[in-house]
Parts: C-alpha cells; sequence; structure tokens
C-alpha cells in the first residue's frame, strides 16, 4: 500500500470540506493518505511516497517559506504538484508566457485604456484580495499605482461582465484527463466573500471551451495531479482565460459524482 501526504493548514475558524471525501477515495484506490500541516516542522514528508499540496490556504503571505518548503520537500519525495509548477503558478504573470487567449491585461499603472469598468489585481494574490473592481478609471490607476510602489505587479483588466449571466467556468483535469466542471459564483459583485468561492453548478463546458483548456495543459510541461482552469468569454463571446489553479484550488469535488475516484486514479497513476 502506497502511503501519501495531504498538505492542508492549520486554521480554527475555516476548513477544508473536501479532504476527509479525499482521503476516502485514495484510501478506496489503495493509497493510505495522512493529512499534515505543510508548515509542521516535526512531519518527515521523506516517508511519503507522494505529498499532495492540498488545503495550503494560508501560504499568501509567506510565499516565499511556501516555495522554499515545497523545493524542500521535493529532494525527499514526489511532490504534486511539483514545485516548479508551483513556484510559477503563484504569480499571475505566468499569463503572459501561456500562448493561449487570456483576460485582456494591461500590466502597467501607466497609460491606462479606456475602459467602461476596471479590475485591478495584484499578480501575486489569491481570493480577490487586493482587488478592486471600479468604473473610475483615476481609481483604477491609483490603485495600480499603489500596488507597484509597494513592488507589486498591478493587473488591469476590463471588468468582464460575463461572469455575472453566463459566468465563470472552471474546468478540472485529474492527470491531464477531464473529471468535471462547473459554473462559478462571480466574486467581485457586493456582499460576496471569501467563503461563496465554493459556491457553484454543475456544467458541461462548451467545445470551444474544452479545446483552449487543452492548449493550456498542453503548455505545461510538469506532471500536474490536478488542474482548473477558469475560463471567461469576452463580449464578443470568446472563451478566454481568466486563472490556472496548480496550487491550492478548491476542487468541487461535490458536484460530479465520479470525481473523488477520478482524482484517487490519476494519483494512483503519477506513483
Ligand atoms: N476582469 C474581470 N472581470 C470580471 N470579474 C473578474 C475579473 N477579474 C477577476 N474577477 C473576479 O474575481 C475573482 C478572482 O480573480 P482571479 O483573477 O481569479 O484571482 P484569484 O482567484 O487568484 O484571487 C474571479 O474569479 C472573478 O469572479
Ligand atoms: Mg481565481
Amino acid at each position: 500500500m502506497s502511503i501519501c501526504a495531504y498538505a492542508t493548514f492549520y486554521n480554527p475558524e475555516d476548513h477544508d470540506d473536501e479532504r476527509d471525501g479525499v482521503l476516502a477515495a485514495w484510501r478506496e484506490a489503495g493509497i493510505e493518505g495522512r493529512a499534515e500541516q505543510w508548515d509542521d516542522p516535526t512531519v518527515d514528508w521523506s516517508a511519503y511516497d507522494a505529498v499532495v499540496v492540498r488545503s495550503v490556504w494560508d501560504y499568501l503571505d509567506r510565499r516565499a517559506d511556501f516555495l522554499a518548503w515545497a523545493r524542500r520537500v521535493e529532494r525527499g519525495t514526489k511532490l504534486l504538484n511539483p514545485a516548479a509548477v508551483l513556484e510559477s503558478n503563484t504569480d499571475k504573470t505566468y499569463l503572459r508566457e501561456l500562448g493561449v487567449p487570456i483576460v485582456p491585461t494591461h500590466w502597467s499603472p501607466e497609460r491606462l485604456p479606456y475602459w467602461e469598468e476596471y479590475v485591478v489585481k495584484p499578480a501575486i494574490s489569491a481570493g480577490a484580495r487586493d482587488t478592486i473592481r471600479t468604473t473610475d478609471r483615476g481609481r483604477a490607476e491609483a490603485h495600480a499605482a499603489a500596488l507597484a510602489a509597494a513592488g507589486r505587479v498591478p493587473m488591469i483588466q476590463p471588468y468582464l461582465d460575463m461572469v455575472e449571466s453566463e459566468g465563470e467556468t472552471s474546468l478540472l483535469y485529474f492527470n491531464r484527463r477531464f473529471s468535471h466542471a462547473v459554473r462559478r459564483t462571480p466574486m467581485l459583485t457586493p456582499g460576496k466573500t471569501g467563503a461563496d468561492q465554493v459556491l457553484a453548478d454543475p456544467r458541461t463546458p462548451a467545445p470551444d471551451q474544452v479545446e483552449l483548456a487543452e492548449k493550456v495543459l498542453a503548455a505545461i510541461p510538469q506532471a500536474l495531479l490536478y488542474a482548473r482552469i477558469d475560463l471567461v468569454r469576452l463580449p464578443d463571446g470568446s472563451p478566454v482565460v481568466m486563472e490556472i489553479e496548480l496550487t491550492e484550488p478548491y476542487l468541487y469535488l461535490r458536484y460530479e459524482p465520479r470525481a473523488f475516484a477520478n482524482l484517487a486514479t490519476a494519483l494512483r497513476e503519477l506513483l
């Protein structure tokens, strides 16, 4: 029997409601899983056949420590997703080099384009942290300038209101095989909090969305136990990438009966 670590975090206020189901599905697939706090210094990661990065949701303020941890773990055992993937994926400047259509993005606080409504976010973020939505170009510029002054890379985008009608579509792939897709709740509407991120509906992706998601996967050479590809549509209807989640995404496993088993099968293949 293989034994794998499920890397999680500790926060009494927040919890990972996918963990127990994942561990149960691993067991069914002949993999003994143990949840471990990623920043617990007493854990011997090399004792595991693989370490699976999951709900490490407190890494954001300690990104350098987190990436150093990932490299250290990888010297002793298999890390999924690999450290190089985590490093590139936690900084959204990877979107510039992807070679696939992305949400139109202006990467400097200067010479902002004229758009009806703006989203301004830092390249290193999660859960829409330090992200604003505004129709005021001056306010967008000021937020972008403040991010840049703090040494952060600002991303200025048009607000795509399709996230409220058609919604944002997330496609889940385990070991590069499609598992399921969901339509996610828009995050930049009044009253939304981080907790709303787990709200979704199952959805069958359109052929053009599947095609784009597969192009994205083909652009990433490393092993990918899990990949969540978040897509939206431009006003002209064409699909674009909002974000690729390869680090600590919520996987919406409860939205598809086979999803937990799909993830376990993918892990077995990669051991
Ligand atoms: N240009 C945009 N237009 C509309 N909504 C956006 C835009 N950018 C971000 N959002 C909303 O904010 C959420 C978070 O932004 P995202 O780029 O995915 O960063 P992260 O999830 O890492 O915080 C998205 O899921 C979406 O709901
Ligand atoms: Mg996102």
